[in-house]
C-alpha cells in the first residue's frame, strides 16, 4: 500500500536527535518559552531572511494574532473587511472572523488554485483593509500583482504560508509582508504536535505580537494588551530545530516527485496542476482534478494507492456558514465549487521513492 503520507516514517530518521532533545529538555526542567523556542525563532527568521519570528501555538493563531496585532496598532478596526480566496482551507477564513474582521471571498484561478488577482479590485470597498494571500498546496499566490493592488489601495497584505514553507519568489526568500506558518505534523516543516509562527520585518508589529501571544504581557504579571495564550511549545520547538536544516532538501525531493508526475501522467481524464518550474512551489500537496473523482479514488485504492481530498466542501457551503450565521450557503462561487468537486491529492512526501511515484503514474495512465 502506498500511504498518502507516512508520518511515522517521515519522522523516523530524526528519532535519535529527538531523543537527545527530549533528554536535554527533561534535564533542564524549564518548559515554557525557553531556549529552544528562542533558538527556533532565530533559526526560522534567518531561514526566511526576516528580522523577526514569533513562535505561536498553531497556524490559525498565527493568522489571528497578526490581525489582532494590526488592530492593536490602529491599522485595522473591528468590522473591517479582509479579502481572502474562497477555496482556502477554512482556518484562513475563521482567523479573520476570530479577530472581529469580515472575510470577503474571491474566486481563485482554476489553473493555480490561488486567488485570482484580476477579481480583487471589484471587491474593494471603503472598509477593506487587507488581502490575505493564501499559498495553497505550496504554490505562492501571485504576490507581485497582489502587492501592487494593495499599494494602490493602501491595503495590508498578509500571507497565509501554512502550506508553503520554503517557497520563494525569484532569488529572494524575503517578503515585505507578514506571514503566518503552521507546523501541523503533515506540513512541509511539521512538528510532532501543534505549532505555528509569524514572520515579519515590521518591528512595531513584532513587538506587539511577542506580547499578544503571551496574555499581552512582556514583563510577567504586567499586561499591556488583551492578549491570548498561544506560545510555541518548547518541546515542539526543539523538534523543529532538528528538522529545519532538512527543509530545503525535503522541498527539492517534493519538486522531483512533482516533475515526475507532471511528465509521466498522460490521461485525458486527469488535469494536472500548473507549475512554472521555479522555486515558487514546494508541493505541500500534488493536486489533480478529474470529473469522476469517486471512481478514480476507488480505482487507486483498489490498486493500493491512498489519496485524499483537499477539501471536499468549500467554506461557503459549510454548515458553519448557514443562514443562521453568515448566510453564505446560498452564495455562488463556480470555480471554487468546481475545484472542491474535482480535486484529488496524490501521495507526495520527503520519503516517497521514485519507484512508488512511477507505480502511481502507471496506474493512473491505465485508468
Ligand atoms: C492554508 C492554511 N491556513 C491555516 C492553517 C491552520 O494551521 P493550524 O492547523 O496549525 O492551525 C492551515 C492548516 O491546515 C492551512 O492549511
Amino acid at each position: 500500500m502506498i500511504l498518502f503520507l507516512d508520518l511515522k516514517k517521515v519522522n523516523s530518521i530524526y528519532e535519535t536527535a529527538f531523543q537527545e532533545k527530549l533528554n536535554a529538555f527533561l534535564g533542564k526542567g524549564y518548559y515554557i518559552l525557553g531556549d529552544e523556542v528562542k533558538l527556533f525563532e532565530e533559526n526560522f527568521a534567518a531561514y526566511c531572511d526576516s528580522k523577526n519570528c514569533i513562535g505561536v501555538g498553531n497556524g490559525y493563531d498565527a493568522l489571528t494574532l497578526i490581525f489582532k496585532g494590526y488592530i492593536q496598532l490602529g491599522k485595522m478596526q473591528k468590522g473591517d473587511e479582509v479579502i481572502v480566496p474562497a477555496n482556502t482551507y477554512i482556518a484562513s477564513i475563521l482567523s479573520i472572523i476570530q479577530a472581529d474582521l469580515v472575510p470577503v471571498l474571491v474566486e481563485p484561478k482554476l489553473e493555480t488554485y490561488t486567488i485570482n488577482p484580476d477579481l480583487i479590485q471589484d471587491k474593494i470597498t471603503s472598509k477593506t483593509k487587507a488581502i490575505l494571500a493564501v499559498h495553497l498546496y505550496g504554490q505562492l499566490a501571485e504576490l507581485d500583482k497582489i502587492n501592487a493592488i494593495a499599494l494602490q489601495n493602501n491595503l495590508i497584505v498578509v500571507e497565509d504560508a501554512a502550506q508553503s514553507h520554503g517557497a520563494f519568489l525569484g532569488k529572494n526568500r524575503k517578503s515585505t509582508n507578514t506571514q503566518a506558518f503552521s507546523f501541523y505534523p503533515g506540513k512541509n516543516l511539521g512538528a510532532l504536535g501543534d505549532g505555528g509562527a509569524i514572520i515579519t520585518n515590521d518591528e512595531e508589529l513584532a513587538k506587539v505580537l511577542f506580547s499578544l501571544r503571551n496574555y499581552g504581557s512582556e514583563v510577567k504579571y504586567l499586561n499591556n494588551y488583551i492578549g491570548i495564550n498561544s506560545r510555541l511549545d518548547e518541546l515542539q520547538a526543539a523538534f523543529l530545530n532538528v528538522k529545519l536544516p532538512n527543509l530545503d532538501v525535503d522541498n527539492e525531493h517534493r519538486r522531483t516527485i512533482a516533475k515526475r508526475y507532471l511528465s509521466g501522467i498522460k490521461n485525458d481524464k486527469i488535469t494536472l496542476p500548473f507549475w512554472d518550474f521555479s522555486d515558487n512551489h514546494v508541493f505541500h500537496l500534488f493536486v489533480i482534478r478529474t470529473e469522476n473523482r469517486k471512481e478514480l479514488q476507488d480505482y487507486l485504492k483498489e490498486n493500493g494507492i491512498e489519496t485524499m481530498i483537499h477539501y471536499p466542501v468549500p467554506p461557503h457551503k459549510q454548515k458553519a456558514f448557514s443562514p443562521e450565521t453568515s448566510g453564505w450557503n446560498d452564495l455562488s462561487f463556480p470555480i471554487t465549487e468546481k475545484i472542491h468537486n474535482e480535486v484529488l491529492s496524490l501521495p507526495i512526501s520527503p520519503i516517497m521513492t521514485v519507484d512508488e511515484v512511477d507505480f502511481v503514474v502507471e496506474i493512473l495512465n491505465t485508468y
